[in-house]
């Protein structure tokens, strides 16, 4: 008699992308009033990432959803090689579905995951856009991982991507030193529980009571059915730091606790948090509500910042190119972002092939 087994999407690839200009802080200090030794004691951030002009969120989409593609071919080859078969005929990724989580698409309408979808050679495939802020990567696996569990989908490209450094007023020195530009992204194929990579479990939230913690107030239907042209400050993204930093460690810590509960994983036997990354003092904070210490933590927002969606897949596709990530971890992931928004996702690390993200 076989062990009974349970649906699940699998994690089988990975890969991120970023801009390929650097703006350390010494960039910023001779722009604005603040010091490097300012932001790196504040927040841990040395460098961004910035687009050029010209550029948008969807060519990181791209070049980070092709990235993953290419993980998932590699990774099948590999699983193949090691049990001497050699590539199979479905060693191409053979994605159906698209989704991209983001909070500055290319264009207001439409939505840019059909864009990134066809410029991949997926036309056809269903492809939309989540909004969910810093938040929106975990909310587009939730989403992606029920559609092939509930058999909706067979394989899904999952990408987080913005472009901050579009909608940050150039005048602000808090938020400029924190954001920066990047994209990440995973292939999910349908699996089972039982399989290294399987998404074990989620934990969503929203508290719309927040909504002006973090917020572009111009743009919208709101402010665009007056037909007043906005003063200018108020097309820029606006942050009220102090109280973002508060909710954001009690927001990842709940929610990280909530799914651990649910599974039934105890925090002390986690080997790795990889948690938003937009301050180094708020990842520290999480570790220590989870009660673990500092060095189970994921941290590569020194070279990157924040980057928003593309925070966390950014983050795990660093941690898995330098042998952080091994194979077999109890990885949980958690973000937080504006909406407010909250959520986290547990896995056992699979052995993915991943390229070093530039
Ligand atoms: N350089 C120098 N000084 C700066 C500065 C900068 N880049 N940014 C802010 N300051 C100043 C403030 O103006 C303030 O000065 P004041 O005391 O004269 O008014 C002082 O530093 C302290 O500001 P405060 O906001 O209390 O600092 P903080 O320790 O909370 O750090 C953040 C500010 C923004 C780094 C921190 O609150 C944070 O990381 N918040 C969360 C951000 C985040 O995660 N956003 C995304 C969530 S998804």
């Amino acid at each position: 008699m076989t062990a009974a087994t349970h649906r699940a999407a699998v994690l089988c690839g990975l890969g991120g992308a970023l801009p390929a200009t650097a703006v350390p802080n010494s960039a910023l200090a001779a722009e604005l009033d603040t010091t490097d030794e300012w932001i790196r004691t504040r927040t841990g951030i040395r460098q961004r990432f910035v687009i050029a002009p010209g550029e948008a969120t969807s060519d990181l989409a791209v070049a980070a959803g092709r990235r993953a593609l290419e993980s998932a071919r590699r990774t099948a080859h590999g699983d193949r090689e090691t049990r001497g078969g050699g590539p199979g005929k479905d060693a191409a990724p053979d994605v159906d579905l698209v989704v991209l989580a983001t909070s500055t698409p290319d264009h207001p309408c439409p939505a840019t995951a059909p864009a990134v979808a066809r410029r991949l050679g997926l036309t056809g495939v269903a492809a939309f856009d989540i909004g969910a802020v810093c938040t929106g990567f975990v909310y587009a696996l939730a989403t992606a991982a029920s559609m092939i569990t509930a058999g909706a989908a067979r394989r899904a490209l999952v990408i987080g991507a913005d472009t901050f450094s579009t909608i940050l007023d150039p005048a602000d020195r808090t938020t400029r030193a924190i954001f920066g530009d990047g994209a990440g992204a995973v292939v999910l194929r349908a699996g089972d529980q039982a399989e290294p990579g399987a998404l074990l479990g989620f934990d969503l939230g929203s508290d719309g009571a927040g909504e002006e913690l973090i917020t572009v107030p111009a743009g919208g239907s709101r402010q665009r059915s007056t037909a007043t042209p906005p003063p200018e400050r108020d097309r820029y993204f606006t942050m009220q730091g102090r109280a973002v930093f508060n909710e954001a460690v009690l927001s990842m810590s709940k929610s990280a606790e909530t799914l651990l509960a649910r599974i039934g994983w105890r925090g002390a036997d986690l080997d790795r948090v990889v948690a938003h990354q937009a301050n180094v003092r708020i990842l520290r904070a999480v570790a220590d509500q989870l009660g673990l210490p500092e060095d189970r933590l994921v941290i590569n927002l020194v070279r990157v910042g924040n980057t928003v969606a593309g925070s966390i897949p950014l983050a795990l596709a660093d941690a898995a190119a330098d042998g952080t990530l091994r194979p077999g971890d109890k990885v949980l992931l958690t973000g937080f972002g504006g909406g407010l928004t909250w959520g986290s996702a547990a896995l056992r690390w699979p052995s993915p092939y991943v390229e070093p993200v530039a």
